[in-house]
């Protein structure tokens, strides 16, 4: 049997996203974000969001169609984004995808968003399952053994914050600009990583879970004791600030993957590689400390390119594809699901 040609649906968080993929080709992937409408509350307001997805899925959808050269008739199955995410989003994207399934008699396929983005790094690399994976976003922090599309063993993760929401929060504090990874990153690369030194959450705990919420709350402490004491906050301090929180979470981040390592490699993978996934992942510090931990214990280090790693609905459509070949289908009782554990 030939590939099939997946369209999917991208919808659970702040971007609204239509791809066309065909195996490991990405013939189109279209992605809509929605910065500038929520950039006025501080945050994703879900019911914004929800209209906007609802409004801009079918020109997504045709744009990808149009980028591809293909028309709805050659496509083989849809692939939708069910969950986990927020609610309105989520349904707003299973609602269009059962509408498109309905009116071609096409195959519905439902994808967890976590297992789009665990299993994007096979997109572009030729990677072997058992893999690990780190997927470091905004909205995630967990470890995952991936066995194959639709088997995951969870390791460990946040109990609280993501480090993106960390990394959002402290340019926040600090008066830098959204979103804060980027800025922060650039702030650290002029600072002192030793003048602050903020605590390690969880590392005197065994296991791989994480904790990011001290930190933040660390830093707010530093930053009001400086504007105390000198009236404000000069440069310098911004930097040292910003160096010294980037090396805490990259320090906790390095430790826990040593610890995920050693956890994965008692199953005796035939090609042990960790791949990281999330906006994060596209923190140089980070990705430098990771590529360390993989070269002590032996792994192969990979990355998918950034346009993938960020939320995409061709992640969906990839994952989509490898759940239709593995017979999984859905049909008109597939369930819009906030909350998903893989
Ligand atoms: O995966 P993503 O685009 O969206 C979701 O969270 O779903 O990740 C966005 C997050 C933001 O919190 C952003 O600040 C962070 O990734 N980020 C970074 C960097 N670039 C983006 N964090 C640290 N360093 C960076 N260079
Ligand atoms: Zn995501």
């Amino acid at each position: 049997t030939a590939t099939p040609l997946m369209l999917g649906l991208e919808s659970s968080c702040d971007d609204t996203a239509a791809a066309l993929v065909r195996g490991r080709e990405v013939l189109a992937s279209v992605v809509v974000g929605q910065s500038g409408l929520h950039a006025a509350f501080g945050g994703v307001v879900p019911e914004i969001a929800a209209r906007a997805h609802a409004e801009r899925l079918d020109l997504c959808v045709s744009q990808a169609l149009q980028q591809a050269g293909v028309t709805l008739d050659e496509v083989d199955a849809i692939a939708v984004t069910a969950g986990p995410g927020l609610i309105g989003g989520v349904l707003s994207g299973v609602m269009t995808a059962k509408g498109l399934a309905a009116g071609t008699g096409k195959p519905l396929v439902g994808v967890n968003h976590l297992a789009g983005h665990a299993l994007t790094p096979r997109l572009t690399d030729d990677l072997a399952f058992p893999y690990l994976m780190l997927l470091v976003s905004g909205g995630h922090c967990q470890f995952l053994v991936v066995h194959g599309p639709e088997d995951f063993t969870r390791l460990g993760g946040t109990i609280d914050d993501a480090p993106g929401e960390a990394f959002d929060k402290t340019a926040r504090l600090l008066g830098l600009p959204q979103p804060g990874g980027p800025a922060v990153e650039a702030e650290a690369a002029q600072g002192d990583p030793a003048r602050f030194r903020f605590p390690r959450p969880l590392l005197d705990r065994p296991g791989c879970d994480l904790s990011f919420s001290g930190l933040k709350t660390a830093l707010l402490r530093e930053r009001d004791r400086l504007v105390a004491t000198q009236g404000g906050l000069f440069r310098r301090d911004r930097a040292d600030l910003c160096a010294g929180f980037q090396a805490a979470v990259r320090d906790v981040l390095a430790e826990k993957t040593r610890r995920a390592v050693a956890l994965y490699l008692t199953e005796a993978p035939a090609a042990p590689a960790l791949a990281v996934a999330g906006g994060v992942a596209a923190n140089g510090a980070l990705r430098e400390a990771l590529r360390s931990v993989c070269d002590e214990a032996g792994l192969r280090f990979t990355a998918p390119p950034l346009a993938l790693c960020t939320d995409n609905a061709a992640m969906i459509a990839y994952a989509g594809g490898a759940l239709l070949m593995n017979g999984t289908r859905h049909d008109m009782t597939l369930a819009a699901r906030p909350r998903w554990p893989l």
